[in-house]
């Protein structure tokens, strides 16, 4: 076999820093959250253990309550609910939305989301590195798609109850949401970082900080 160039060596090492989670390479590896052992993802709990509960979850069968601070709630199906998603590379959440309930923006830094609307009607969006929002108003049986990493959300702007399922392409996408990343991080972010990225002054950004502060 002809030996591979250094061109071939470089793309594969680039596309396989550009995929989401690593390949599996055994069939299953289900997460034992309590092993010592500290590995990218979770070590595998031992083969005699392993029953179909850990495959199994029904946490997405009823609607969220959405009577939070932004009129929604993000119920995740990830490995920290799924054991056996570990080295897998997929998880899911359901979405509900209260009418004018927001998801608010936030990104995934380690997977792209396929939204599927259940129910309800969303007014959704993703901004690129360039700055450019990507928007649509999507319903009942729609697809979307938010790229890893980028800033996204959704909005119900009906006056009914909205829901949805999204995909990812990791165990554990990991969620970022900028203003409370922002403005309710401990210990807090500087205000006068806040006050000069933002263009405001340290009032204005105690007053985001105090309504963003985890409720006790
Ligand atoms: C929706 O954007 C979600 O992350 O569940
Ligand atoms: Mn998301």
């Amino acid at each position: 076999m002809a030996k591979p160039s250094l061109l071939t060596f470089f793309s594969l090492l680039v596309a396989s820093t550009l995929a989401a989670d690593p390949d599996m390479l055994q069939d299953i590896c289900v997460a034992d959250p309590n092993s010592a052992v500290k590995v990218n993802g979770f070590a595998c709990k031992p083969a005699a253990e392993v029953t179909e509960a850990d495959f199994f979850f029904q946490g997405l069968a009823k609607p969220g309550a959405t009577n939070t601070t932004m009129g929604s709630l993000v119920t995740a199906a990830n490995v920290e609910k799924i054991p056996g998603l570990n080295t897998l590379g997929v998880s899911m959440s359901r979405v509900d939305y209260a009418p004018g309930g927001l998801n608010p923006p936030h990104t995934h830094p380690r997977a792209t989301e396929i939204v599927f609307v259940l129910d309800g009607t969303l007014d959704v969006g993703f901004i690129t590195t360039a700055n450019k929002l990507i928007t649509k108003t999507i319903t009942k049986g729609d697809v979307f798609v938010f790229p890893r990493g980028l800033v996204h959300f959704q909005k119900n702007n009906g006056d009914v109850p909205a829901a949805a399922l999204a995909a990812f392409n990791s165990q554990f996408p990991g969620t970022q949401s900028i203003a409370a990343t922002l403005f309710a991080a401990t210990p807090p972010v500087p205000d006068i970082v806040l006050s000069k990225a933002f263009q405001i002054g340290t009032r204005d950004v105690k007053k985001i900080k105090s309504r963003l502060a985890p409720k006790k």
